[in-house]
Protein backbone atom coordinates (compact mmCIF):
# COMPACT_ATOMS: atom_id res chain seq x y z
CA UNK A 1 0.00 0.00 0.00
CA UNK A 2 1.35 3.62 -1.19
CA UNK A 3 -0.12 7.35 -0.66
CA UNK A 4 -3.70 7.16 -1.46
CA UNK A 5 -4.45 8.73 -4.78
CA UNK A 6 -4.22 12.29 -5.55
CA UNK A 7 -7.96 12.19 -5.35
CA UNK A 8 -8.21 10.14 -2.26
CA UNK A 9 -6.04 12.48 -1.08
CA UNK A 10 -8.57 15.46 -1.39
CA UNK A 11 -11.56 13.90 -0.43
CA UNK A 12 -9.48 12.98 2.78
CA UNK A 13 -8.15 16.43 2.94
CA UNK A 14 -11.58 17.97 3.01
CA UNK A 15 -12.73 15.60 5.50
CA UNK A 16 -9.94 16.19 7.48
CA UNK A 17 -10.42 20.05 7.31
CA UNK A 18 -13.87 20.27 8.18
CA UNK A 19 -13.63 20.19 12.11
CA UNK A 20 -10.86 23.01 12.11
CA UNK A 21 -14.11 25.50 13.09
CA UNK A 22 -14.91 23.40 15.62
CA UNK A 23 -11.73 23.50 16.93
CA UNK A 24 -11.38 27.09 18.05
CA UNK A 25 -14.81 26.67 19.38
CA UNK A 26 -13.34 24.02 21.60
CA UNK A 27 -10.08 26.11 23.41
CA UNK A 28 -9.64 25.07 26.64
CA UNK A 29 -11.32 21.32 26.93
CA UNK A 30 -13.02 18.60 25.03
CA UNK A 31 -11.18 15.81 23.17
CA UNK A 32 -9.48 17.91 20.80
CA UNK A 33 -7.23 19.59 22.91
CA UNK A 34 -4.51 18.15 25.58
CA UNK A 35 -6.38 18.17 29.05
CA UNK A 36 -5.09 19.84 31.96
CA UNK A 37 -4.59 17.07 34.96
CA UNK A 38 -4.63 19.38 38.34
CA UNK A 39 -2.39 18.23 41.42
CA UNK A 40 -3.59 18.32 44.88
CA UNK A 41 -0.41 17.51 46.43
CA UNK A 42 1.84 20.42 48.44
CA UNK A 43 3.88 21.85 45.50
CA UNK A 44 6.96 23.25 46.30
CA UNK A 45 8.43 26.74 45.69
CA UNK A 46 9.49 26.90 41.77
CA UNK A 47 13.34 27.08 42.04
CA UNK A 48 14.01 25.63 45.64
CA UNK A 49 15.23 22.18 44.49
CA UNK A 50 18.29 21.59 42.76
CA UNK A 51 18.77 20.56 39.22
CA UNK A 52 20.43 16.70 39.44
CA UNK A 53 23.35 16.85 36.30
CA UNK A 54 23.52 13.42 34.76
CA UNK A 55 26.40 11.57 35.38
CA UNK A 56 27.20 8.86 32.49
CA UNK A 57 26.24 5.19 33.13
CA UNK A 58 29.23 2.92 33.54
CA UNK A 59 29.28 -0.07 30.96
CA UNK A 60 29.17 -3.50 32.70
CA UNK A 61 31.69 -4.18 30.14
CA UNK A 62 33.32 -3.17 27.45
CA UNK A 63 34.16 -5.61 24.40
CA UNK A 64 34.83 -5.94 21.12
CA UNK A 65 31.59 -6.12 20.64
CA UNK A 66 30.56 -3.01 21.84
CA UNK A 67 29.93 -1.34 25.39
CA UNK A 68 27.45 -2.87 27.40
CA UNK A 69 25.36 -1.98 30.04
CA UNK A 70 22.26 -3.52 32.23
CA UNK A 71 18.96 -2.14 33.30
CA UNK A 72 16.45 -3.70 35.43
CA UNK A 73 12.80 -2.05 34.84
CA UNK A 74 10.97 -2.04 37.80
CA UNK A 75 8.75 0.10 40.75
CA UNK A 76 10.70 1.82 43.24
CA UNK A 77 9.87 4.91 45.60
CA UNK A 78 11.30 8.37 44.15
CA UNK A 79 11.13 11.63 46.02
CA UNK A 80 9.86 13.89 43.59
CA UNK A 81 7.73 16.39 46.03
CA UNK A 82 9.42 17.19 49.34
CA UNK A 83 7.27 15.44 52.22
CA UNK A 84 6.15 12.59 49.10
CA UNK A 85 7.36 9.61 47.94
CA UNK A 86 5.87 8.66 44.14
CA UNK A 87 5.72 5.52 42.92
CA UNK A 88 7.45 5.68 39.73
CA UNK A 89 8.12 2.32 36.88
CA UNK A 90 11.71 2.92 35.97
CA UNK A 91 14.94 1.97 34.39
CA UNK A 92 17.17 0.27 36.99
CA UNK A 93 14.04 2.13 39.20
CA UNK A 94 14.92 5.85 38.50
CA UNK A 95 13.43 8.44 36.74
CA UNK A 96 14.98 9.48 34.52
CA UNK A 97 16.75 6.20 33.76
CA UNK A 98 20.78 5.75 33.36
CA UNK A 99 21.94 8.57 31.40
CA UNK A 100 24.17 6.67 28.11
CA UNK A 101 26.28 8.17 26.49
CA UNK A 102 27.25 5.93 23.61
CA UNK A 103 30.55 6.80 21.03
CA UNK A 104 29.57 7.03 17.40
CA UNK A 105 30.69 3.50 15.79
CA UNK A 106 30.98 1.90 19.25
CA UNK A 107 27.65 -0.54 19.13
CA UNK A 108 25.73 0.48 22.63
CA UNK A 109 24.07 -3.67 24.12
CA UNK A 110 21.77 -2.90 27.06
CA UNK A 111 20.31 -5.84 29.01
CA UNK A 112 17.34 -5.09 30.02
CA UNK A 113 15.79 -7.24 32.59
CA UNK A 114 11.40 -7.00 33.12
CA UNK A 115 10.67 -6.85 36.81
CA UNK A 116 7.03 -4.51 35.90
CA UNK A 117 4.08 -5.89 35.87
CA UNK A 118 3.59 -4.92 32.47
CA UNK A 119 5.49 -5.58 28.95
CA UNK A 120 7.33 -2.94 27.60
CA UNK A 121 9.17 -2.13 24.31
CA UNK A 122 11.77 0.33 24.57
CA UNK A 123 12.79 2.73 21.89
CA UNK A 124 16.03 4.68 21.41
CA UNK A 125 14.67 7.70 19.77
CA UNK A 126 16.64 9.11 17.19
CA UNK A 127 18.94 5.65 16.72
CA UNK A 128 18.97 4.62 13.96
CA UNK A 129 18.52 1.15 14.92
CA UNK A 130 17.67 -2.39 12.82
CA UNK A 131 13.88 -3.61 13.15
CA UNK A 132 14.27 -6.18 15.80
CA UNK A 133 16.18 -3.28 17.78
CA UNK A 134 13.57 -0.17 17.47
CA UNK A 135 11.03 -0.65 20.31
CA UNK A 136 8.55 -1.64 17.64
CA UNK A 137 5.34 -0.99 19.90
CA UNK A 138 4.31 -5.39 19.22
CA UNK A 139 7.80 -6.51 19.95
CA UNK A 140 6.95 -6.67 23.48
CA UNK A 141 9.81 -7.69 26.86
CA UNK A 142 7.62 -9.27 29.20
CA UNK A 143 7.57 -9.80 32.76
CA UNK A 144 9.08 -13.35 33.64
CA UNK A 145 6.22 -15.70 33.37
CA UNK A 146 3.88 -13.72 30.89
CA UNK A 147 5.27 -14.37 27.40
CA UNK A 148 1.55 -16.10 26.53
CA UNK A 149 0.12 -12.47 26.56
CA UNK A 150 1.43 -11.74 23.36
CA UNK A 151 -2.02 -10.73 21.48
CA UNK A 152 -3.05 -7.32 21.66
CA UNK A 153 -6.53 -6.31 23.90
CA UNK A 154 -8.07 -4.17 21.33
CA UNK A 155 -9.85 -1.04 21.70
CA UNK A 156 -9.89 2.40 20.38
CA UNK A 157 -11.62 0.54 16.82
CA UNK A 158 -8.90 -1.23 16.61
CA UNK A 159 -9.56 -5.10 16.55
CA UNK A 160 -7.93 -7.59 18.71
CA UNK A 161 -5.07 -8.90 17.23
CA UNK A 162 -1.94 -11.27 17.29
CA UNK A 163 0.94 -9.56 15.23
CA UNK A 164 2.72 -12.78 14.15
CA UNK A 165 5.77 -10.49 12.95
CA UNK A 166 5.81 -9.39 16.85
CA UNK A 167 9.48 -10.31 18.42
CA UNK A 168 8.72 -11.26 21.79
CA UNK A 169 10.73 -12.19 24.81
CA UNK A 170 10.15 -12.84 28.26
CA UNK A 171 12.45 -11.77 31.40
CA UNK A 172 15.33 -10.53 29.89
CA UNK A 173 16.78 -9.05 26.25
CA UNK A 174 19.36 -7.71 24.38
CA UNK A 175 19.17 -4.46 22.92
CA UNK A 176 21.44 -4.04 19.96
CA UNK A 177 22.43 -0.40 18.87
CA UNK A 178 24.66 -0.29 16.43
CA UNK A 179 25.28 3.71 17.22
CA UNK A 180 26.46 3.83 13.56
CA UNK A 181 25.72 7.39 13.27
CA UNK A 182 26.48 11.17 14.26
CA UNK A 183 26.69 12.95 17.31
CA UNK A 184 23.42 13.72 18.55
CA UNK A 185 21.22 14.41 21.74
CA UNK A 186 18.80 11.13 22.15
CA UNK A 187 16.15 10.02 24.29
CA UNK A 188 14.91 6.13 25.42
CA UNK A 189 11.29 5.91 26.12
CA UNK A 190 8.72 2.89 26.69
CA UNK A 191 6.51 2.41 23.40
CA UNK A 192 4.34 -0.53 24.67
CA UNK A 193 1.44 -0.26 22.35
CA UNK A 194 -1.92 1.14 23.40
CA UNK A 195 0.30 2.22 27.10
CA UNK A 196 2.90 4.72 26.10
CA UNK A 197 1.73 7.38 27.39
CA UNK A 198 0.81 5.95 30.92
CA UNK A 199 3.62 4.22 31.12
CA UNK A 200 6.07 7.10 29.93
CA UNK A 201 4.25 9.44 32.56
CA UNK A 202 5.00 6.27 35.06
CA UNK A 203 8.94 7.33 34.60
CA UNK A 204 10.16 4.76 31.47
CA UNK A 205 12.51 7.97 29.94
CA UNK A 206 16.26 8.51 29.94
CA UNK A 207 18.21 10.60 28.17
CA UNK A 208 21.41 9.48 25.77
CA UNK A 209 24.42 11.00 24.14
CA UNK A 210 26.18 10.04 21.00
CA UNK A 211 29.89 11.91 20.42
CA UNK A 212 32.14 11.74 17.54
CA UNK A 213 35.52 12.66 17.19
CA UNK A 214 34.10 15.88 14.64
CA UNK A 215 32.06 17.37 17.52
CA UNK A 216 34.69 16.97 19.90
CA UNK A 217 37.22 18.81 18.31
CA UNK A 218 34.88 22.23 18.17
CA UNK A 219 35.61 24.22 20.76
CA UNK A 220 31.84 24.07 22.47
CA UNK A 221 31.21 24.04 26.03
CA UNK A 222 31.41 21.18 27.72
CA UNK A 223 31.83 18.84 30.80
CA UNK A 224 30.32 20.94 33.80
CA UNK A 225 29.35 23.35 31.16
CA UNK A 226 27.16 21.11 29.45
CA UNK A 227 23.70 19.70 30.63
CA UNK A 228 21.39 17.25 29.52
CA UNK A 229 17.74 18.65 30.27
CA UNK A 230 14.99 16.26 30.31
CA UNK A 231 11.87 18.05 30.58
CA UNK A 232 8.60 16.93 31.43
CA UNK A 233 5.26 17.18 33.26
CA UNK A 234 2.95 15.66 35.70
CA UNK A 235 0.79 16.04 38.00
CA UNK A 236 0.52 14.47 41.61
CA UNK A 237 -2.75 13.55 44.16
CA UNK A 238 -2.66 14.47 47.59
CA UNK A 239 -0.68 11.25 48.31
CA UNK A 240 1.93 12.49 45.87
CA UNK A 241 1.30 9.36 43.29
CA UNK A 242 1.28 10.65 39.75
CA UNK A 243 -2.17 11.35 38.81
CA UNK A 244 -2.99 10.13 34.97
CA UNK A 245 -5.93 8.21 34.04
CA UNK A 246 -6.28 5.01 32.43
CA UNK A 247 -9.56 3.15 32.11
CA UNK A 248 -7.36 -0.14 33.85
CA UNK A 249 -5.20 1.22 36.27
CA UNK A 250 -2.81 -2.48 35.87
CA UNK A 251 -2.65 -1.37 32.48
CA UNK A 252 -3.91 -4.64 31.00
CA UNK A 253 -7.16 -3.78 29.44
CA UNK A 254 -6.29 -0.15 26.99
CA UNK A 255 -8.09 2.99 26.93
CA UNK A 256 -7.59 6.55 29.05
CA UNK A 257 -10.39 8.83 30.14
CA UNK A 258 -11.97 11.30 27.81
CA UNK A 259 -10.00 14.24 29.83
CA UNK A 260 -6.98 13.03 28.25
CA UNK A 261 -7.85 12.00 24.97
CA UNK A 262 -6.32 14.99 23.52
CA UNK A 263 -2.84 14.74 25.20
CA UNK A 264 -2.43 14.55 28.85
CA UNK A 265 -1.39 17.66 30.66
CA UNK A 266 0.65 18.25 33.98
CA UNK A 267 0.47 21.23 35.98
CA UNK A 268 4.11 20.82 37.54
CA UNK A 269 7.18 20.73 35.11
CA UNK A 270 10.26 18.39 36.07
CA UNK A 271 13.19 18.79 34.56
CA UNK A 272 15.65 15.39 35.01
CA UNK A 273 12.98 14.81 37.44
CA UNK A 274 12.73 17.22 39.85
CA UNK A 275 10.13 20.53 39.62
CA UNK A 276 11.14 23.40 38.30
CA UNK A 277 14.94 23.09 40.00
CA UNK A 278 17.71 26.07 39.98
CA UNK A 279 21.10 25.48 38.95
CA UNK A 280 24.16 27.13 39.96
CA UNK A 281 26.66 28.37 36.67
CA UNK A 282 29.19 30.59 35.87
CA UNK A 283 29.15 33.52 33.58
CA UNK A 284 30.14 31.39 31.06
CA UNK A 285 29.15 29.83 27.77
CA UNK A 286 27.14 26.48 28.68
CA UNK A 287 25.67 23.65 26.62
CA UNK A 288 22.11 22.80 27.15
CA UNK A 289 20.94 19.81 25.72
CA UNK A 290 16.57 20.59 26.09
CA UNK A 291 14.49 17.01 25.20
CA UNK A 292 11.09 17.66 25.57
CA UNK A 293 9.93 14.42 26.65
CA UNK A 294 6.35 15.46 27.87
CA UNK A 295 3.43 13.27 26.80
CA UNK A 296 1.48 16.22 24.94
CA UNK A 297 3.07 19.55 25.97
CA UNK A 298 4.70 22.26 23.70
CA UNK A 299 6.83 24.85 25.06
CA UNK A 300 7.48 27.99 24.07
CA UNK A 301 11.19 28.46 25.85
CA UNK A 302 12.57 31.85 26.84
CA UNK A 303 14.82 32.90 29.34
CA UNK A 304 14.17 35.75 31.58
CA UNK A 305 17.00 37.50 33.13
CA UNK A 306 18.14 41.05 33.18
CA UNK A 307 20.22 40.84 29.60
CA UNK A 308 18.55 40.36 26.54
CA UNK A 309 18.11 36.86 26.51
CA UNK A 310 18.16 34.18 23.75
CA UNK A 311 19.50 31.09 22.45
CA UNK A 312 22.30 29.81 20.34
CA UNK A 313 21.18 26.70 18.16
CA UNK A 314 24.10 24.62 17.50
CA UNK A 315 21.95 21.16 16.82
CA UNK A 316 18.69 19.49 16.41
CA UNK A 317 17.34 15.64 16.82
CA UNK A 318 19.79 14.63 13.93
CA UNK A 319 23.24 16.47 15.60
CA UNK A 320 24.76 19.88 14.86
CA UNK A 321 23.00 22.27 12.43
CA UNK A 322 25.32 23.66 9.72
CA UNK A 323 25.74 26.92 10.98
CA UNK A 324 23.89 28.19 14.79
CA UNK A 325 21.00 30.00 14.78
CA UNK A 326 19.88 32.30 17.47
CA UNK A 327 16.47 32.45 18.54
CA UNK A 328 14.68 34.32 21.41
CA UNK A 329 12.38 31.60 21.73
CA UNK A 330 12.28 28.07 21.22
CA UNK A 331 9.16 26.41 20.52
CA UNK A 332 10.10 22.55 21.46
CA UNK A 333 7.33 19.71 20.59
CA UNK A 334 6.96 16.47 22.64
CA UNK A 335 9.74 14.21 21.13
CA UNK A 336 11.98 17.47 20.04
CA UNK A 337 15.34 18.18 20.87
CA UNK A 338 17.44 21.68 20.87
CA UNK A 339 20.58 21.72 21.52
CA UNK A 340 21.74 25.47 22.57
CA UNK A 341 24.38 27.44 23.78
CA UNK A 342 23.50 29.80 26.15
CA UNK A 343 26.35 32.55 26.98
CA UNK A 344 25.65 33.54 31.17
CA UNK A 345 28.90 35.64 30.74
CA UNK A 346 25.88 38.38 29.51
CA UNK A 347 25.19 38.98 32.93
CA UNK A 348 26.41 40.59 35.93
CA UNK A 349 27.38 37.76 38.86
CA UNK A 350 24.50 37.65 41.14
CA UNK A 351 21.98 37.62 38.61
CA UNK A 352 19.11 35.52 38.19
CA UNK A 353 18.00 34.27 34.99
CA UNK A 354 14.72 31.97 34.86
CA UNK A 355 13.86 29.55 31.76
CA UNK A 356 10.35 30.23 31.12
CA UNK A 357 7.40 28.40 29.17
CA UNK A 358 5.55 31.52 27.28
CA UNK A 359 2.98 28.76 25.94
CA UNK A 360 1.70 28.59 28.99
CA UNK A 361 0.89 30.23 32.58
CA UNK A 362 1.34 29.66 36.27
CA UNK A 363 3.09 26.12 37.41
CA UNK A 364 3.54 25.15 33.46
CA UNK A 365 4.76 28.43 32.85
CA UNK A 366 7.82 28.11 34.70
CA UNK A 367 10.62 25.72 33.95
CA UNK A 368 13.68 26.43 35.83
CA UNK A 369 16.20 29.09 36.77
CA UNK A 370 19.85 29.19 36.65
CA UNK A 371 21.85 31.46 39.07
CA UNK A 372 25.04 33.42 38.26
CA UNK A 373 27.14 32.64 41.05
CA UNK A 374 30.44 33.29 39.71
CA UNK A 375 33.21 34.71 37.01
CA UNK A 376 35.27 32.32 35.19
CA UNK A 377 37.25 32.11 32.21
CA UNK A 378 35.95 30.62 29.13
CA UNK A 379 38.06 29.22 26.06
CA UNK A 380 34.92 28.10 24.11
CA UNK A 381 33.19 29.24 21.86
CA UNK A 382 30.33 28.52 18.60
CA UNK A 383 32.63 28.45 15.32
CA UNK A 384 30.23 30.01 12.29
CA UNK A 385 30.76 26.58 10.38
CA UNK A 386 29.34 23.28 12.78
CA UNK A 387 29.16 20.73 10.16
CA UNK A 388 27.99 19.47 6.85
CA UNK A 389 24.67 19.19 5.57
CA UNK A 390 23.98 17.25 2.65
CA UNK A 391 20.95 18.49 1.18
CA UNK A 392 18.73 15.94 0.29
CA UNK A 393 16.65 16.36 -3.30
CA UNK A 394 13.47 14.14 -3.79
CA UNK A 395 13.34 11.88 -6.60
CA UNK A 396 11.78 8.98 -5.92
CA UNK A 397 8.27 8.73 -4.37
CA UNK A 398 5.90 11.45 -3.12
CA UNK A 399 4.17 10.49 -0.05
CA UNK A 400 0.98 11.99 1.23
CA UNK A 401 -0.22 11.50 4.70
CA UNK A 402 -3.12 13.05 6.43
CA UNK A 403 -3.64 13.33 10.44
CA UNK A 404 -6.96 13.59 11.66
CA UNK A 405 -9.24 12.77 13.88
CA UNK A 406 -12.70 10.41 13.46
CA UNK A 407 -14.48 11.21 16.80
CA UNK A 408 -12.24 10.86 19.81
CA UNK A 409 -9.73 8.33 17.26
CA UNK A 410 -6.64 9.64 15.89
CA UNK A 411 -5.94 8.52 12.49
CA UNK A 412 -3.18 8.46 9.73
CA UNK A 413 -4.81 8.68 6.41
CA UNK A 414 -8.43 7.20 8.04
CA UNK A 415 -6.69 4.28 9.30
CA UNK A 416 -5.92 3.37 13.05
CA UNK A 417 -2.39 1.42 13.35
CA UNK A 418 -2.34 -1.83 12.13
CA UNK A 419 1.29 -3.49 13.56
CA UNK A 420 1.35 -6.02 10.97
CA UNK A 421 -0.18 -4.15 7.59
CA UNK A 422 2.10 -1.61 6.59
CA UNK A 423 0.27 1.62 5.47
CA UNK A 424 3.91 2.81 3.41
CA UNK A 425 6.36 0.44 1.85
CA UNK A 426 9.56 3.37 1.14
CA UNK A 427 12.05 1.71 -1.45
CA UNK A 428 15.24 1.37 0.66
CA UNK A 429 18.15 4.41 -0.79
CA UNK A 430 15.47 6.71 -2.47
CA UNK A 431 14.94 10.08 -1.47
CA UNK A 432 11.16 10.28 -0.84
CA UNK A 433 8.81 13.89 -0.69
CA UNK A 434 6.54 13.04 2.08
CA UNK A 435 3.92 15.68 2.30
CA UNK A 436 1.91 15.66 5.46
CA UNK A 437 -1.63 17.65 5.77
CA UNK A 438 -3.36 17.52 9.65
CA UNK A 439 -6.31 19.40 11.47
CA UNK A 440 -4.20 19.63 14.73
CA UNK A 441 -0.83 20.81 16.28
CA UNK A 442 0.49 16.94 15.92
CA UNK A 443 4.28 16.38 16.50
CA UNK A 444 4.82 14.30 13.65
CA UNK A 445 8.00 11.59 14.33
CA UNK A 446 9.47 9.02 11.73
CA UNK A 447 11.97 6.02 12.88
CA UNK A 448 14.65 3.91 11.26
CA UNK A 449 15.69 7.79 9.11
CA UNK A 450 16.14 11.49 9.93
CA UNK A 451 14.61 13.42 7.73
CA UNK A 452 14.99 17.65 6.45
CA UNK A 453 12.25 20.12 6.42
CA UNK A 454 11.51 21.34 2.35
CA UNK A 455 8.82 23.56 3.48
CA UNK A 456 5.94 24.91 5.01
CA UNK A 457 2.68 25.18 2.55
CA UNK A 458 3.99 26.97 -0.06
CA UNK A 459 6.80 28.64 1.70
CA UNK A 460 10.09 27.32 3.08
CA UNK A 461 11.10 25.72 6.08
CA UNK A 462 10.32 27.19 9.33
CA UNK A 463 12.50 28.96 11.86
CA UNK A 464 12.67 25.55 14.22
CA UNK A 465 13.07 23.45 11.26
CA UNK A 466 16.67 23.31 10.35
CA UNK A 467 18.87 20.46 10.17
CA UNK A 468 18.18 16.94 10.48
CA UNK A 469 15.05 16.30 12.07
CA UNK A 470 13.26 13.39 13.54
CA UNK A 471 10.36 14.86 14.99
CA UNK A 472 8.68 18.38 13.84
CA UNK A 473 5.48 19.88 14.21
CA UNK A 474 2.72 19.60 11.76
CA UNK A 475 1.24 23.18 10.66
CA UNK A 476 -2.94 22.73 11.24
CA UNK A 477 -4.59 23.23 7.72
CA UNK A 478 -1.04 23.51 6.15
CA UNK A 479 1.19 20.53 4.16
CA UNK A 480 4.56 20.10 5.98
CA UNK A 481 6.80 18.78 3.04
CA UNK A 482 9.95 16.29 4.05
CA UNK A 483 12.63 14.91 2.33
CA UNK A 484 13.18 11.81 4.05
CA UNK A 485 15.79 8.67 2.93
CA UNK A 486 15.85 5.09 4.84
CA UNK A 487 19.59 4.14 3.50
CA UNK A 488 20.37 2.88 7.03
CA UNK A 489 18.15 -0.43 7.47
CA UNK A 490 15.08 -2.82 5.53
CA UNK A 491 12.35 -4.13 7.76
CA UNK A 492 9.51 -2.84 9.89
CA UNK A 493 9.57 0.53 11.17
CA UNK A 494 6.98 3.39 12.63
CA UNK A 495 5.91 6.58 11.72
CA UNK A 496 3.28 8.43 14.53
CA UNK A 497 2.20 11.08 16.17
CA UNK A 498 4.59 11.84 19.57
CA UNK A 499 1.77 13.33 21.30
CA UNK A 500 1.74 9.79 23.53
CA UNK A 501 -1.91 9.80 24.18
CA UNK A 502 -3.00 10.03 20.30
CA UNK A 503 -0.24 7.34 19.91
CA UNK A 504 -1.72 5.43 22.03
CA UNK A 505 -5.38 6.19 20.15
CA UNK A 506 -3.50 4.44 17.10
CA UNK A 507 -2.36 7.62 15.41
CA UNK A 508 0.42 5.66 14.30
CA UNK A 509 1.65 3.79 11.03
CA UNK A 510 3.33 0.73 10.16
CA UNK A 511 6.44 1.27 7.63
CA UNK A 512 8.14 -1.90 5.82
CA UNK A 513 11.19 -0.20 3.74
CA UNK A 514 11.83 -2.90 0.85
CU1 LIG B 1 10.00 8.83 20.86
CU2 LIG B 1 8.25 6.28 18.33
O1 LIG B 1 9.05 7.52 19.64
CU1 LIG C 1 11.72 7.39 17.64
CU1 LIG D 1 -1.27 13.96 17.56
Amino acid sequence: MTAPSRRGFLKLAGLALAPVPALAACQGGGVLNPGPLTSTAKLPEPFTLPLPKPTPARPVRTTAAGDHYAMTLKTAEARILPGYTTEIWGYDGTFPGPFLEARSGTPLIVTQTNRLPVPVATHLHGGITPPTEDGFPTDLLHPTGHATMAGHQGGHGMPAMHDPYAHIAEGRRDYRFPMRQRAATLWYHDHRMDFTGAQVWKGLAGMCVVRDAQEGALPLPDGDRELPLLICDRAFDADGRFIYPSTDPTLTRPGMDEAIAGGALGDVVLVNGVPWPYTEVAAARYRLRLINGSNARRYELRLDGPGEGGFVQIGGDGGLLPAPVRHQTLRVSPGERFDVVVDFGQYAVGSTVTLVNTAASGGPGQVMRFHVTRKASDDSAVPARLSDLPKLTPSGAHRRLVFSRNGSRWRINGRPFDPDTPLLRPRFGDTERWSILSVERHPFHLHGAFFQVLGRGAAGPGRYDVGWKDTVELSPGTEVHLAVRFDAYRGRYLAHCHNLEHEDMAMMATLQIT
